[in-house]
C-alpha cells in the first residue's frame, strides 16, 4: 500500500469521503483549503484522509475513510499514524480530530493512536447536518473533540 498526496488534476475519491462525512458541502469546503492524501493498492484507491491547517501550529484531521471491504485490517490505524507523522514533519505542534458521540469504533481508534479527549461541541451535528444521524443505536448529536501534541 502506498500513501500519497492527491494530484492537483485528480478527482478526490468522493465515495470514500462520504463514508466519513455525509455532507458534500462540508467536504467541498475542507478539500479547498486542506491537503488530501490517498492510500492505494495496485493503483486502486482504498483509503483517504484530509488534513486541514486551522491555526498557525495546529492541523486537523477532518476526514478519514477506508473502503468498506478493506475495513478492519489495520489500514485505518496506519492512515491515522501517517497523518500524525506528516503533520509533525510539516512542523505542526498539535493535531486535532473530531468525531460523533455515537462513533464508538472511531473513538477507540483515535485513542489507540494517542489522541485525548479535550472537549465536546454540543449539538454540532444538529447545527451542521439536516438529517438525523444514528450509529450503533445512538443518536449522533455532539462532536467529541480530541487532540495530541506532536513532540
Ligand atoms: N472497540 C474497541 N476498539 C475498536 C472498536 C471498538 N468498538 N472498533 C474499532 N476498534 C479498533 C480496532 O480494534 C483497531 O485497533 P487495534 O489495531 O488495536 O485492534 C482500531 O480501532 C482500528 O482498526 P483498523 O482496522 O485500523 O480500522 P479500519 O481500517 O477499519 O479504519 C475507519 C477505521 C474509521 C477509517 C473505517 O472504519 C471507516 O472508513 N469508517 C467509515 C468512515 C468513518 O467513520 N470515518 C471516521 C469519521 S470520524
Amino acid at each position: 500500500m502506498r500513501i500519497r498526496e492527491l494530484n492537483v488534476n485528480e478527482e478526490p475519491p468522493i465515495d470514500l469521503l462520504l463514508l466519513a462525512d455525509p455532507s458534500r458541502k462540508l467536504i467541498g469546503e475542507y478539500l479547498n483549503r486542506g491537503i488530501c492524501y490517498v492510500a492505494e493498492n495496485n493503483k486502486e484507491i482504498i483509503g483517504v484522509y484530509v488534513l486541514l491547517p486551522t491555526r498557525p501550529v495546529t492541523i486537523e484531521l477532518v476526514n478519514i475513510a477506508v473502503s468498506e471491504i478493506e475495513q478492519g485490517k489495520g489500514i485505518g490505524k496506519l492512515l491515522v499514524m501517517d497523518a500524525i507523522q506528516k503533520s509533525k514533519a510539516k512542523g505542526y505542534k498539535t493535531i486535532e480530530v473530531g468525531t460523533g458521540n455515537s462513533s464508538i469504533g472511531q473513538l477507540a481508534l483515535y485513542q489507540k493512536c494517542g489522541f485525548r479527549i479535550t472537549g465536546v461541541d454540543s449539538d454540532f451535528f444538529l447545527r451542521h447536518y439536516e438529517d438525523k444521524i444514528f450509529e450503533n443505536g445512538i443518536w449522533c448529536r455532539d462532536m467529541i473533540r480530541m487532540s495530541q501534541e506532536l513532540i
